[in-house]
């Protein structure tokens, strides 16, 4: 029996049973951990259903290469699965596909047990790894990879390809490139935690990937669309997020769907080369008057666009697409203690 006591799980335990490695492909195990009672991640995310640290690895003929870890608190969960496919001296190549602490929570402990495994992280993430390592950073072989880049595990290789900013500056994709399977850590991934762990078994997650696409990934949009064209055309048959179901089951539809996702609702009808939003409260009428001619005032401008709301007769999450596209953007609030109204600031901390 083992030491480790397997995750709090509502689902049905992984394949193979609580604590089993689970084979996602010829020589490749998810050895990640379940987290199906987390119910906010970094604060900002609701996770109705819990999520998933997903961690792999990957059997060659001249050793293992280990692609990402899990959250610290999980650990124990990740190295029971790992010890189920590999010794630590086999363990040749550590990826790093973004230093997050739910990605990285075990690597100072795998370090240790595998401390000569050589490390693959981006450029960035060489920066992250140090403070990550602290002292302990110069003891350790690390290699900073960028695209094109690669790593022979004897009979099979894996490409790296640099994709900043989905989600931290640090993040990288990585291809096992024998079998087209991508690891894309935070890229592609979402909260949703269930233990069958393939898209073609788990429940519905739709909802769980563009809640994660918008909360995740919106903010950086321009960085999505530069590394969707660089992953794309790699036509993965599998792809392997650090989040929620592995996609092996048609996954260009997933890079299709953040294709969807990442562009502008519609189309400019128009030629204005500039466009100006005007947002407003009013609660007896004086804001709107304001607002209106600011409105009217612009419009006069050529080349410029100008889109007046009351915020009171509009939800706001649909007004955050049109931001993020605005040249420019007003707010009108009237004052409660000196301060904006809540309609104000909810539509301000959409962007956190
Ligand atoms: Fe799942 Fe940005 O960490």
């Amino acid at each position: 029996m083992s030491a480790v006591d397997p995750e709090p799980s509502a689902a049905a335990p992984p394949e193979g049973g609580p604590l089993a490695a689970v084979p996602i492909a010829p020589g490749v195990h998810w050895i990640g951990a379940l987290d199906p009672g987390l119910r906010s991640f970094d604060v900002i995310l609701r996770t109705a259903n819990g999520t998933t640290y997903n961690a792999y690895a990957v059997r060659g003929a001249e050793g293992v290469a280990i692609i990402d870890t899990v959250k610290a608190e999980f650990a124990d969960l990740f190295f029971a699965r790992l010890e189920q496919v590999a010794r630590y001296d086999e363990i040749r190549v550590i990826v790093l596909n973004h230093l997050e602490p739910d990605h990285t929570g075990a690597v100072p402990e795998l370090l240790r047990r595998a401390p000569g495994a050589r490390i693959c992280v981006s450029p960035r993430g060489l920066q992250v790894l140090r403070a990550l390592l602290r002292e302990d950073f110069g003891r350790y072989d690390i290699t900073a990879v960028t695209t094109g880049d690669s790593v022979s595990l004897g009979g099979r290789s894996l490409r790296f390809f640099t994709t900043p900013f989905v989600h931290w500056p640090d993040t990288q994709c990585t291809l096992l490139e024998e079998e087209r399977l991508l690891f894309t850590c935070d890229l592609l991934g979402c909260h949703y935690c269930d233990a069958r762990l393939f898209n073609d078994r788990v429940g519905d997650f739709r909802f769980s990937f563009e809640y994660y696409f918008d909360r995740i990934m919106r903010p950086f949009r321009s960085f999505v669309v530069q590394a969707l064209d660089l992953i794309e055309p790699l036509d993965p048959a599998m792809i392997a997020p650090g989040h929620g179901p592995v996609l092996r089951a048609h996954p260009q539809q997933y890079i299709r769907h953040y294709r969807r996702l990442v562009s502008s609702n519609l189309a400019a009808e128009t030629g204005a080369e500039k466009t100006l939003l005007i947002f407003y409260v009013s609660a007896y009428g004086a804001t709107g008057q304001l607002a209106q001619a600011i409105h009217d005032g612009a419009t006069e401008e050529p080349g410029v666009r100008v889109s007046l709301f009351d915020l009171q007769g509009g939800e706001l999450a649909p007004f955050l697409g049109l931001i993020e596209a605005a040249d420019g953007v007003v707010l009108g609030t009237p004052t409660i203690n000196g301060d904006a109204v809540r309609t104000i600031w909810d539509l301000l901390s959409g962007f956190v």
